[in-house]
């Protein structure tokens, strides 16, 4: 069993890059074949071991919190047209664990939304994972959040995930500098972390992406963190300065990360999912053969 119980999940983001869809509808809540975002991630929470989801939200998207309830109605009513399974399969998204909701009450960044659930956690360490980013495990591993929080119970120190990405790519990310363990090829010590760094400054190809475990020692380090890269209260600069202090550790984990909030990665995480799926593999795969086929010849 690990140390780690609870999940920050920060969903209180104004979804720009998804206008207009995400005018009234929250980022998080927009399907992936079928399932919004944001259960995938909470999905992958629970099947780690945590047993309270804490949602950092934003005022207008209580969307997201209703999905985690029951929805009396709409079970009620497919209990009596007998579409009963289905009936169960809305309650059990409710029944498989707790959710707490907290507000950000400005999207002031993501070490601001991150602090906001201090008062739920207080002096125990837990995870964070952003809700719009998917990581699918391979069959036989752990989800990735399981991998940092093992990790982190056998090291005591804080994890962050890292992705190999282009060195031309890193600028759009939080950049971890440093390098891997000798003895243990997931593990990796860090020496620097900089978010976002500009074209030309880069160091490591070693990309921070959305899962984190943390000790509450970062409590006291967001209060102090300034304003960051954007004018935001970047979670990387308290990251930084966690490994100064206690030191920090980089997470290589096994998973295909993909960036639902980015228009071409919700794209590509809608596809990874339904070509995942028996029922829908093949419809798919001849759609995406006859699409190419018909670009190729215009
Ligand atoms: P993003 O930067 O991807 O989300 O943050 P965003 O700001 O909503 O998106 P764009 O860039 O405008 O399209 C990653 C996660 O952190 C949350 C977001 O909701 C998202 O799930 N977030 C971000 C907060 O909760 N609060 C913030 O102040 C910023």
């Amino acid at each position: 069993m690990s140390k780690v119980k609870t999940a920050v999940i920060p969903v209180a983001g104004l979804g720009t890059r998804f206008l207009p869809a995400t005018k009234s509808i929250p980022k998080e809540m927009l399907p992936i074949v079928d399932k919004p975002t944001i259960q995938y991630i909470v999905e992958e929470a629970w099947s780690a071991g945590i047993e309270t989801v804490v949602f950092v939200n934003g005022h207008h998207k209580s969307s997201i919190e209703d999905h985690f309830d029951y929805a009396y109605e709409l079970e009620d009513t497919l209990s009596k047209r007998g579409k009963e399974a289905v009936a169960d399969g809305s309650r059990a998204i409710a029944d498989r664990g707790a959710v707490v909701s907290v507000r950000q009450k400005a999207p002031l960044g993501l070490g601001h939304a991150v602090l906001a659930a201090r008062p739920v956690i207080g002096d125990a360490p837990f995870a964070v994972l952003l809700g719009d980013d998917i990581i699918r495990p391979p069959s036989d591993s752990e989800p990735a959040i399981g991998q940092l929080m093992e990790a982190f119970d056998r090291t005591g120190k804080g994890q962050i995930a890292l992705m190999q990405v282009p060195l031309s790519e890193i600028h759009k990310y939080g950049a971890a500098e440093g390098e891997k363990d000798p003895e243990n090829a997931q593990s990796f010590h860090i020496t620097a972390l900089v978010e976002k760094p500009p074209p030309g400054t880069e160091k490591t190809d070693q990309a921070v992406v959305g899962r984190y475990v943390l000790p509450p020692s970062i409590w006291s380090i967001l209060v102090e963190t300034g304003e960051g890269a954007g004018g935001e209260i970047q979670l990387t600069d308290a990251l930084d300065t966690l490994r100064e202090q206690e030191g920090l550790m980089g997470c290589c984990f096994r998973g295909q990360r993909v960036d639902a909030g980015d228009k071409v990665g919700y794209l590509h995480a809608n596809l990874l999912e339904a070509l995942s799926r028996d029922d829908l593999k093949e419809p798919v795969m001849n759609l995406l053969k006859s699409m190419v086929a018909e670009t190729n010849g215009q």
